[in-house]
């Protein structure tokens, strides 16, 4: 038995003194069993709601879902106003650290001043309910406030990571007709300013729907201006009024469009609303993490341009009163024990990141860890990729020094919210996987034509009822939601793009993406969006991209690419050419880690790239089974280009 197996094969009883005190316990699964949306009501009522909903799931029209029908609310006022009225305005939400060190505070009270006044400052700049403002910021606190206010007035927000490119911000502008812009001079990474605001002029000028750009001043880096567009956030919010009354809107109202990679290069554009969407935030945040509002300190440490930080940063953390980290930067900046500095400094006691990060700890070396004060956590989790069993060890042991229940949550942008993960106080645990639906979820492992698996056979996941935090469509483009999710095994049934299989005891474990997606860093990135990329370049004929597995990163992007007639192979140079293209073109996630030039690519008898051998190739992996190929000789011309090593 390999160790990663023995490992896996071990099981973690839940501590008693967990469940002794959890906030869930084993009747959740329970209740959810023998009626789903009574469930999901309760849940729902841990909000406040400005008028009760008449029905909870409206689901005569799949796969076009509305949840809590009739009900109306305000996201911020569930977020930010009542926890204030309730008197807890002194609480801190935020402990904000800056990657250079500088630190800023913010308690309920205050981000609601922040709130309001942005909210005024949105309106006064003629932001309407519906109407799509963009956020391009780096994890900075403006960065919740403007999601907060626009949420707050109805407008619809959609945070681009500030690691994307000029290009991607354009295409995502374009594609949501997006009005404002709300970005910064900079941000820091990696111990240097790095601009924000040149990407968004150039975004900006190809799209003539923006009207205004807002600028926090964050890095005191030099900026084009554009008279009449332009504003700094400090003369336009700060003398705004800390007063604004926040209206009420349909549950169904959009809250957000978050873009994601799918299978074509056009990424989608994911569209959550209002009322299902923090009813599921709210309640997975306090049942997985186990929140204690009065005494956790909570930090998610993602990025809040991610659906991680949507959901876990901002809307389920504040909408259950949790105090929270939000961290700026790196692990590594200016040291590589940054983040325990951090966790000693505030006293965190829930941590929530990717394995990717803890891959990199773990080659980083126990020692670092161990030279400080983590004693204060209690509880883990992960999300992003599927955990291996040595990580999730080693995360137990020396982050969580042995006593801290690891939460491996599985979800995705379009689920909007945790959808299958062990709960703290309920599940017994085991290393590398995510186990158990949440109460009130339903997921399947399903073979081909949909039949149920398990015994640990292979098969698709599939989630076969709705949920409340699910996305209700892709921005503009019904068909593509219907195409993309609920057709391949009919339309009651969401198909979720991962592989699984389901062991004797029922654990769901799962086993990556199925389509043409990668998963770096916990990032989804396109091989065709990258595929797409490299062709742009004038020398490039045609490219093939894979995700070829990596110890740290999960997946590595390798690509092969025919260079034109014309173009010269100049060996190394060309290759640094294209990885800084595509870097540029999408964003430094992109680049790829390897870039092979080749003669010609593996196609089946119908003309289709054969990834799974160029995969092969780029792990070093025997090949694959090669009878379509329409000339096995080509795999010979690629293995000639391969390093020596290989
Ligand atoms: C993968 C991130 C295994 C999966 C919240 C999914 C996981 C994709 C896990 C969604 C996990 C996420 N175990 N795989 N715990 N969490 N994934 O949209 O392939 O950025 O489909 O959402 O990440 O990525 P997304």
């Amino acid at each position: 038995m390999s160790e990663s197996t023995e490992l896996a094969g071990r099981r973690f009883p839940v501590p008693e003194h967990v469940a002794a005190q959890a906030n869930v316990g084993p009747d959740a699964h329970e209740r959810a069993a023998q009626d789903r949306l009574g469930f999901w009501a309760e849940a729902a009522d841990r909000l406040t709601w400005a008028q009760r909903w008449d029905e909870v799931l409206d689901w005569s029209n799949p796969p076009f879902a509305k949840w809590f029908v009739g009900g109306k609310l305000n996201v911020a006022y569930n977020c930010v106003d009542r926890h204030v009225e309730a008197g807890h305005g002194e609480q801190v939400a935020y402990h904000w650290e800056g990657e250079p060190g500088d630190t800023r505070t913010l308690t309920y009270a205050q981000l609601k001043d922040e709130v309001s006044r942005a909210a005024n400052a949105l309106v006064e700049l003629g932001v309407q309910a519906g109407d799509r403002v963009a956020i391009y910021l780096p994890m900075i606190p403006e960065a919740v406030i403007s999601m907060l206010a626009c949420a707050r007035i109805g407008a619809v927000h959609m945070v681009v990571f500030g690691g994307f490119s000029a290009d991607a911000l354009a295409s995502r502008l374009e594609d949501s007709g997006a009005v404002l812009v709300i970005t910064s001079d900079g941000g820091y990474r990696r111990g240097a300013p790095s601009a924000l605001k040149p990407a968004v002029d150039d975004a900006v000028s190809r799209s003539p729907g923006v009207r205004n750009v807002v600028v926090v001043k964050r890095t005191e880096q030099d900026v084009e201006w554009t008279e009449g567009r332009d504003l700094w956030w400090h003369e336009t919010v700060d003398r705004q009024s800390a007063e604004h009354t926040p209206e009420a809107f349909d549950a169904e109202h959009p809250l957000y469009i978050m873009y994601t990679s799918g299978t074509t290069a056009k990424p989608k554009g994911i569209l959550h609303t209002s009322g299902g969407y923090l009813t599921q935030v709210a309640y997975t945040h306090w049942a997985t993490f186990d929140l204690k509002a009065d005494t956790d300190v909570f930090w998610t440490a993602a990025d809040v341009g991610w659906v991680t930080g949507h959901s876990y940063i901002v809307y389920g953390p504040l909408a259950n009163r949790a105090t929270s980290v939000m961290y700026e930067g790196t692990p590594e900046t200016p040291h590589r024990g940054r983040w325990f500095e951090l966790i000693q400094k505030y006293g965190v006691t829930i941590l929530y990141t990717a394995p990717t990060v803890i891959r990199t700890f773990m080659k980083w070396g126990e020692d670092i860890p161990a030279g400080f004060d983590l004693s204060t956590l209690r509880l883990l989790g992960s999300v992003g990729e599927p955990i291996n069993p040595e990580a999730w060890l080693w995360y137990q042991e020396h982050i969580g020094g042995g006593r801290c229940p690891i939460m491996d949550t599985w979800w995705q942008t379009e689920t909007g919210a945790h959808m299958i993960t062990p709960l703290p106080g309920v599940t017994s645990l085991k290393p590398g996987s995510a186990q158990t639906p949440f109460p009130g979820i339903s997921a399947k492992v399903v073979d081909d034509e949909g039949n149920e698996l398990g015994d640990d056979a292979t098969g698709l996941l599939v989630l076969t009822e709705p949920w409340p935090s699910m996305l209700r469509t892709i921005w503009g483009d019904d068909d593509r939601y219907v195409d993309t999710y609920w057709s391949r095994f009919g339309k009651e049934v969401y198909f979720a793009g991962d592989g699984a299989k389901k062991d004797a005891d029922g654990d769901i474990w799962l086993l990556g993406r199925v389509d043409d997606v990668m998963n770096v860093s916990g990032h989804r990135i396109s091989t065709t969006e990258v595929e797409s990329s490299l062709v742009a370049h004038p020398t490039v004929a045609e490219a093939a991209v894979v995700g070829a597995s990596d110890p740290t990163t999960g997946q590595g992007i390798v690509a092969f690419v025919i260079l034109r007639g014309n173009a010269e192979d100049s060996g190394d140079d060309l290759v640094q050419t294209l990885r800084n293209h595509v870097a540029k073109d999408i964003g430094p996630i992109a680049k790829p880690r390897q870039i092979m030039v080749v003669q010609e690519l593996p196609k089946t008898r119908s003309g289709k790239i054969m990834r799974r051998l160029l995969r092969d190739v780029a792990e070093n992996r025997e090949l694959g089974d090669v009878t379509t190929l329409t000339d096995d000789s080509v795999m010979n011309l690629i293995k000639d280009k391969l390093p020596a090593s290989a």
